[in-house]
């Protein structure tokens, strides 16, 4: 394999707090091994159009407490046709880039499935997403920063809820993952959550909001991952009133706060590591993987595995719900 000279780095994908630190230490890795670095802008919409320029240390200065992306994202569909990967495989040959650095989730590992399945380039994803649904690594990047303000969130929402007696809806994100959901209910003392992984036995949870009520105990938070059978927590509170006329709800969403702010300590340190361990991993040969990190080590998932197999949520975590919000 020819030395590398010349790593382009991108993020796509719903961006997440802690991206800006991993584009820093991949940077200034390459640096330190007198590799270039190069930003794609917009993901892989940049690539297909050739929005690359060089980075240089000062490019990287001060952003590693920076939420979002200096390198913005997009979730570009043109790149999933065949002449979108064309168009994307000579502007990497056009700019010199000769190996990648993929920091996103779900969709950007099934871009790069589909990329290398034609083209050859030594790459390596970072798992960059709030939604934590990668295999391959025990937290991605930017998940630990909007559980914490989900959380801050919630304990916020507990009181007013507290004050006025009432039963709270609190969505959180994750379309297709509870993980958001089921750690920040787990923190906050949620006496429900749901999630798309599971269904939920919803006469048994109204029985026990009514008992609840019978023995005083008026405050209720449930968690609510947007993802979850019954579409969100408008749908789940309507459905709620439906059920149990006597019942007031409010229903908080608390969106795309989430995937901002500044990233937490685990993330900066998590993204860093990450980024490091890319780049070391490229020059010495790897491709085609995820670094993550599993059970405080680092280690490779090749990208296919990554989105294949579904990550199991803790059973622990699930039953301690039912048990400790009582
Ligand atoms: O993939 C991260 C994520 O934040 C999901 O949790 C959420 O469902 C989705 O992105 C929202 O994406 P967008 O900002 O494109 O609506």
């Amino acid at each position: 394999m020819k030395p590398i000279k010349n790593i382009g780095i991108m993020t796509s994908g719903g961006d997440s707090p802690g991206m800006n630190a991993a584009i820093r230490a991949i940077v200034r890795t390459a640096l330190s091994l007198e590799i270039k670095s190069f930003g794609i802008m917009r993901g892989y919409q940049g690539m297909i159009e050739g929005d690359v320029h060089e980075m240089k240390t000062t490019d990287v200065s001060n952003i590693i407490h920076r939420g979002g992306t200096i390198l913005k994202t997009a979730r570009s569909k043109e790149f999933m046709t065949d002449e979108g990967m064309e168009k994307a495989y000579h502007q990497l040959k056009k700019n010199d880039i000769d190996a990648l650095v993929l920091i996103g989730g779900d969709g950007t590992m099934r871009g790069a499935v589909a990329f290398f399945e034609k083209y050859n380039i030594p790459a390596m994803g970072l798992p960059g997403t709030i939604d934590n649904d990668l295999t391959g690594t025990d937290y991605t990047i930017g998940f630990d920063s909007a559980v914490n303000t989900a959380i801050s969130a919630i304990d916020k929402i507990r009181d007013t809820a507290e004050a006025h007696d009432r039963l709270f809806l609190v969505e959180v994100m994750g379309r297709d993952a509870g993980y958001i959901a089921l750690h920040s209910g787990l923190a906050c003392g949620a006496e429900y959550i749901f999630i798309p992984e599971q269904k939920e036995m919803l006469d048994e949870i109204l029985d026990s909001i009514q008992d609840d009520r019978k023995r005083k105990k008026l405050t209720n938070i449930i968690v609510v991952a947007e993802g979850d059978e019954f579409g969100g927590a408008a749908e789940l509170s309507k459905l709620i009133e439906s059920r149990i006329p006597t019942i007031e709800t409010r229903v908080s969403i608390l969106g795309h706060i989430q995937r901002g702010g500044a990233p937490t300590c685990h993330d900066r340190i998590l993204a860093s590591r990450l980024g490091y361990a890319a780049v070391h991993a490229l020059v010495n040969a790897r491709s085609q993987e995820m670094v993550g990190i599993v059970n405080q080590e680092i280690c490779f998932t090749p990208f296919a595995q990554c989105i294949k197999l579904q990550k199991p949520l803790p059973n622990d975590m699930l039953d301690m719900i039912k048990v400790l919000a009582k």
